[in-house]
């Protein structure tokens, strides 16, 4: 079966966030599974410099008139050699900052033509009149980024067009604009509507992706149920309702190729579950040296890697840090996000140089050190889809303590009497949101880590978790065949 795999970051091209990783891990996933194939996102400098084998395969002039050719360069992805499709547009793409934001805080002022031409090309790759003869039976979008492709196979009504399928990462990112983007994008005006893509008198292209697509995803299936009502259905709760029957949630995988503690270039110490405790005390000293902090073995060390915002749930961790001083822990962070926080987190680190470090940048070396050598991941995050770092953390023997929310619940099982006497405890969560609740799953935390039979107890069960991408893969074939007849050949007859 032929799949475009279309998303706006894609590990190690492009990252920002848990999206990346998905869109870099899946496919490579999909394609062991038989499945044949490609990802479109697009051409940003990093992402142009980073693949390999380029060549130019085509053009689709300037169909939205950004004043500039787009031409389709293909590639692979490194590592998993995944072939990908890069959409070369300089006019849009090729500029300092970030995928979404020029400066931190400040989105690219035309993002509905950056993401409006993603979701054209994607659109346009699947229909009759493609710059190349491949042609994908089905469609798979990723965020807000890519929700005007179904709209655009809407509009153009074409005689044969693929499935679609719709992932939603984060409702959170719905990609709202002015209703003048409508016709600057090429939409009729007609499915400007309430059961189009209008959201309180703005296009939304999270709606659009949500309305025209045959099948919606999310990434737990917590999440698939959260978002079906307020407030983590973020206003669209009522849509997803009405299209429950078609959304389904699939939990993510970890990439173990990326994260594995046995072959991570970036430790002092690789390590694996039968040296866990040695290998985790030299990644601790390491890093203890490294961030400036007490070189104290026996000090829990609580580590966060996130992005610095509300939504993460960092107000919490700032709000207990009288009581991680007080229980003698350290903590060390790594993370970027608003302003604010990452001033709260700079200022307590200057503060307690020996017992908190906070390294407020993107750094992949640091975030996989932490995950070494901490001894507990903290993600009290409000609401969480799925959640990647859980994952990662269980791999490298570091136990959660995180909300129950989304992707969170479905895959930390809290440290409770009975699942402790059963090995079956990965981590400590709590039900309710607030700085009270947080503090009393971490206190219990501490307390598990001070009795070393029970704490290598629920380090052995996080060890043994396989999050690994080949079962989720295989849900999402599943969705695939049920969308397309596995029989080779013939698109889907347009609806
Ligand atoms: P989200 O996508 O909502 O940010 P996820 O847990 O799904 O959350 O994914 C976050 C990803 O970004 C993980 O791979 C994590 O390691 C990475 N990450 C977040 N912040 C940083 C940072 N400051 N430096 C390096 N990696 C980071
Ligand atoms: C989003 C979510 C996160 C999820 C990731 C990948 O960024 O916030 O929970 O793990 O997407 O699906």
């Amino acid at each position: 079966m032929r799949v475009l795999f279309a998303s706006s970051e894609v590990f190690p091209l492009v990252k920002t966030g848990g999206l990346a990783d998905v869109s870099g891990a899946l496919p490579a996933a999909l394609a062991e599974s038989g499945i044949d194939v490609r990802v479109l996102m697009p051409g940003y400098p990093e992402a142009m410099e980073r693949t390999e084998a380029k060549r130019h395969v085509g053009s689709f002039g300037d169909p939205l008139a950004v004043g500039g050719e787009a031409k389709l360069v293909s590639g692979k992805l490194p590592g998993s050699g995944v072939p990908v499709w890069l959409l070369d547009c300089p006019a849009l793409y090729d500029r300092p900052g970030g995928p979404y934001q020029a400066t931190a805080g400040h989105d690219h002022p035309d993002n509905h033509l950056r993401f409006g031409l993603l979701s054209w090309a994607a659109a346009q790759l699947a229909v009759d009149g493609s710059p190349v003869k491949w042609r994908p039976q089905l469609l798979h979008g990723n965020d807000w980024q890519t929700g005007l492709a179904p709209a655009y196979l809407h509009a153009w009504s074409p005689a044969e067009r693929p499935a679609t399928v719709f992932t939603i990462h984060n409702i959170a990112y719905q990609g709202q604009f002015p209703p003048d983007a409508v016709p600057r994008l090429g939409l009729p005006a007609a499915m400007y509507q309430m059961d189009g893509l209008e959201y309180y008198d703005h296009l939304s292209f999270l709606k659009a992706g949500l309305f025209y697509s045959d099948r919606l995803t999310t990434v737990s299936p917590r999440y698939a149920r959260e978002i079906q009502s307020a407030p983590h259905g973020c206003g669209i709760e009522g849509l997803l309702t009405e299209r429950a029957a078609d959304l389904v949630g699939i939990v993510n995988g970890a990439d173990y190729s990326v994260w594995d503690p046995a072959a991570d270039s970036h430790l002092v110490r690789p390590y694996r579950a039968a040296d866990v405790a040695e290998g985790k005390a030299a990644n601790k000293a390491a890093l203890q040296a490294e961030l400036g902090l007490a070189k104290d073995p026996d000090a829990p060390l609580m580590v966060v890697v996130s992005r610095l915002n509300d939504l993460k749930g960092m107000d919490m961790v700032l709000a207990v840090l009288p009581v991680l001083l007080r229980e003698g822990a350290q903590l060390a962070v790594v993370g970027t996000g608003d302003r604010v926080m990452e001033d709260a987190f700079r200022s307590a680190a200057a503060t307690h140089p020996d017992r908190i470090s906070a390294s407020i940048a993107y750094s992949e070396t640091l975030a996989h050190r932490l995950m070494a050598g901490g001894d507990m991941l903290l993600m009290p995050s409000r609401f969480e889809p799925c959640g990647l770092t859980q994952f990662y953390a269980f791999r490298y023997g570091t136990v959660p303590v995180a909300h129950a929310t989304g992707g969170l619940a479905d895959t930390v099982v809290d440290a409770s009497y009975d699942s402790l006497m059963t090995g079956t405890a990965t981590g400590f969560s709590f039900e309710h949101a607030n700085a009270g609740a947080f503090q009393w799953a971490l206190e219990r935390a501490l307390g598990v880590y001070r009795n070393r039979e029970q704490w290598r107890r629920i380090q052995a069960t996080c060890l043994a978790q396989n999050f690994s991408w080949e079962r989720s893969a295989a849900r999402y074939v599943e969705l695939y065949r049920s969308l397309v007849a596995p029989a080779p050949g013939k698109a889907r007859r347009r609806a």
